[in-house]
């Protein structure tokens, strides 16, 4: 039976995804930093779709455990690990110039230096293995940077830029590494906030990212329409840029 791990498992968009990988027969590693909400997912996965699910406490702001839980997983895997999706991330508070030290020190390391020392070790564990996948959810906002959320928008694209150096670094490995950048889907993340614009579902999300990694796709905007928008919103000149309130 494949095994797939998913990094943060309580999210909104991990636990439709969860259970695409569960109907299809996969054994699912779920690590959660709530261990009751995380073993309560694993119970639920086993039960509905007859598969092994375990939890896995993880903190991400945790540098020190990273090692001890990546290796975890892969005695917990037994050889079979297929692959791991990264749906770990924090977005802070508006405006983000507001945000002080501890504040700007929790974006980035919950959606960049966090996420990174975790995938930088799975990455050594797999080209080992040569084979497998890293997928990681990262964001349009990583694409350009805005006022209302800069801090998340540069740790997005600093998880970007790394995902696609990784690409290319594990590409002679035979591990694939694919990049997911949502607009905006409705989940706990996005839930009161101003501004908000075609908001997709987590469900039709996690089927994208699905179908992303079957395909073995490297970089696949959700929906797919935020690939032409994110193209037209990269293309705005500078000078009349900084002028929009976006
Ligand atoms: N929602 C959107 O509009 C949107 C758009 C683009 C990209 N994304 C990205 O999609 C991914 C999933 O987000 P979501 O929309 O599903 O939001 P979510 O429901 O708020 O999920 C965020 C996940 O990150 C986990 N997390 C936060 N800090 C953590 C920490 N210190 N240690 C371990 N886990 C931590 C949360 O755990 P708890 O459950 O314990 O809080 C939760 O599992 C994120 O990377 C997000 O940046 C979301």
């Amino acid at each position: 039976m494949p095994v797939v791990l998913i990094l943060g498992a309580t999210s909104g968009i991990a636990r439709p995804l969860a259970e695409e990988f569960a109907r299809r027969g996969y054994a699912c590693l779920l690590t959660g930093r709530d261990e009751y909400e995380t073993q309560a997912l694993a119970s639920d996965l086993a039960l509905r779709y007859g598969v092994r699910a375990e939890a896995l406490v993880l903190d991400v702001l945790d540098f020190a455990s990273h090692q001890a839980v990546i290796d975890r997983c892969f005695e917990r895997a037994g050889g079979n690990l297929a692959g791991a999706v990264l749906c770990i991330g924090y977005l802070g508070p508006t405006p983000p110039a507001e945000a002080g030290p501890a504040e700007v020190r929790r974006i980035l390391d919950s959606n960049f230096t966090g996420c990174v020392s975790l995938l930088n070790l799975l990455a050594a564990r797999l080209a080992q293995q040569q084979s497998g996948f890293i997928c990681a959810i990262s964001s349009v906002a990583g694409d350009r940077g805005r006022q209302s959320n800069f801090l998340y928008c540069a740790a997005k694209a600093g998880l970007t830029a790394y995902l696609q150096g990784l690409r290319n670094y594990l590409f002679r490995f035979g591990v694939r590494v694919i990049t997911v950048k949502p607009g905006f889907v409705d989940t706990p993340m996005t839930y009161g906030r101003q501004g908000t614009f075609l908001v997709a579902s987590p469900e039709s999300v996690a089927r994208g990212i699905y179908k992303a990694i079957e395909r073995g796709q490297d970089v696949v905007y959700l929906p797919w329409f935020w690939r032409p928008i994110m193209l037209l919103v990269r293309l705005i000149p500078e000078w009349l840029f900084k002028r929009l309130r976006l």
